[in-house]
């Protein structure tokens, strides 16, 4: 749903409880609730110019005032919650337990769908027992209904082209196995999108220098926020924080279109939400693109050549590089680059070899240099000159037979005998 004009956000100050009693029932899409964790400590931190500090309480006089003051709140916002709706509640080990407990009794342990591990890298001085690196926020819905759009993540490079392509079934002894077709060959699956993403998440906390950074205590990441806001919602949907803090998800849905309501009890939190809304920053993690680089690097250089393709990099596999994102009518196609060095007739026998037995299926190989390329030979393999390639011809044949060549590599293109760089770019 596309939404007419900015996103609408409302701030409120005050007990989240007597805000979520003024409020109409049935009406947002997701709550996300970050709360005081139980850690029995006052937070405080000072903005990096230090010319705020920003505080909150977190100090209660035993488990039950604490699970009774959230046991409301939550009773309150399930209510305010479309049917199709749903909650994450983020905590930590100091009372995940409770919470755990508490809302299987508000929403029914049959609406518990995940327990989500943030995990995150951290730096801290040496102390006897493990440094705790994740926090669990859990997601119910409302109803069975609810809304969620499913994201997938790439394979992993141990994943082998059997377990991406193959159908698999269950033999006599409930053992899994791949399905084979009369011929004994295996069958099949269709293209699958990557792996469904899992509930383990690694994104990094914020850094002491992060743009959006702004010295709210506990302040979480918009990356984080993104992902759980995409997952259940979708343009033009209202989402509730009633513990906004310093508004990351007030931030994250105007940026992602979408209507939002924050609440926090202190006056102070919510001016800096505000102030937050008139220009929301993100920071783009590092470690992602860092993590999108090494990929591309270990892709190395089939991925020089696919730049620009929608394709699943084929890893543990001589044969072939890649499987294309798209059936081409109706059939998975299996990609090669030729190799330095190797002819277009051994990159075309290297291909159907790996390819042998992996159902009906097209074959596909990127030819990345002249000497030995002559299509019309391969009836089954389609032959397919590289960009780079077909550019050196056109060169080559507008070239005055005067002309001397320049040395290859001069036109930033990647020709014969030129390494591509070790970036793969
Ligand atoms: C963990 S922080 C939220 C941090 C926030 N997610 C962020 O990214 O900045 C918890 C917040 O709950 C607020 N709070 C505590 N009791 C409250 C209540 N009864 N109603 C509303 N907010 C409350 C605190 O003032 C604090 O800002």
């Amino acid at each position: 749903m596309s939404v007419p004009g900015a996103p609408k956000v409302r701030t409120c100050v005050g007990d989240c409880l007597d805000v979520l009693h003024d409020m109409e029932p049935e009406s947002v899409d997701l709550a996300y609730v970050d709360p005081p964790f139980f850690t029995q400590k006052i937070h405080r931190l000072n903005t990096r110019d230090g010319s705020a500090t920003f505080s909150f309480r977190d100090i209660w006089g035993s488990d039950h005032s604490y699970s009774d003051f959230i046991y409301q709140r939550i009773r309150r916002t399930r209510t305010v919650l479309k049917s199709s709706g749903s909650l994450f509640f983020h905590c930590d080990k100091a009372a995940s337990h409770i919470i755990r407990l508490l809302l299987d009794s508000i929403f029914g342990p049959e609406q518990f769908r995940s327990e989500i591990i943030w995990s995150f890298r951290r730096w801290s001085n040496a102390k006897k027992g493990l440094l705790p690196a994740h926090q669990t926020i859990f997601f119910y819905s409302k109803t069975d209904n609810f809304k969620f759009n499913t994201f997938y993540q790439e394979y992993s490079p141990s994943t082998n082209i059997d377990q991406i392509m193959q159908k698999r079934i269950r033999d006599s002894r409930n053992k899994t196995v791949y399905a084979r077709n009369e011929k004994g060959e295996v069958v099949g699956n269709g293209i699958k999108k990557g792996v469904p993403l899992s509930d383990v998440w690694e994104i990094p906390f914020l850094n002491p220098k992060a743009k959006e950074r702004v010295g709210f205590p506990t302040q979480k990441p918009v990356l984080l926020m993104k992902r759980i806001v995409e997952l259940v919602t979708d343009e033009g949907d209202w989402i509730l924080d009633p513990f906004c803090g310093s508004g990351t998800t007030l931030v994250t849905s105007k940026l992602l279109n979408r209507n939002s309501i924050g609440i926090d009890i202190s006056e102070e939190a919510v001016e800096l939400t505000k102030r937050r809304l008139e220009a929301p920053l993100f920071t783009e993690s590092p470690l992602a693109q860092r993590g999108r680089e090494s990929y591309r690097r270990h892709e190395s250089y089939a991925a020089t050549y696919l730049f620009g393709v929608a394709y699943t990099p084929v890893h543990r596999n001589t044969g072939i590089d890649g499987l294309l994102k798209e059936e081409v009518a109706g059939l998975p196609v299996f990609v090669r680059v030729q190799r330095e060095g190797e002819s277009v007739s051994q990159a075309v026998s290297a291909l159907r070899k790996a390819a042998r037995n992996k159902g009906d299926c097209r074959l596909v190989v990127i030819a990345t240099h002249a000497d030995l390329f002559d299509s019309g030979r391969f009836a089954d393999v389609d032959v397919i000159p590289s960009t780079a390639f077909a550019l050196n011809e056109y060169i080559k044949k507008r070239r005055p037979s005067t002309q001397r060549p320049p040395r290859t590599g001069d036109e930033g293109l990647i020709s014969r005998g030129q390494k591509p760089n070790s970036k793969g770019a």
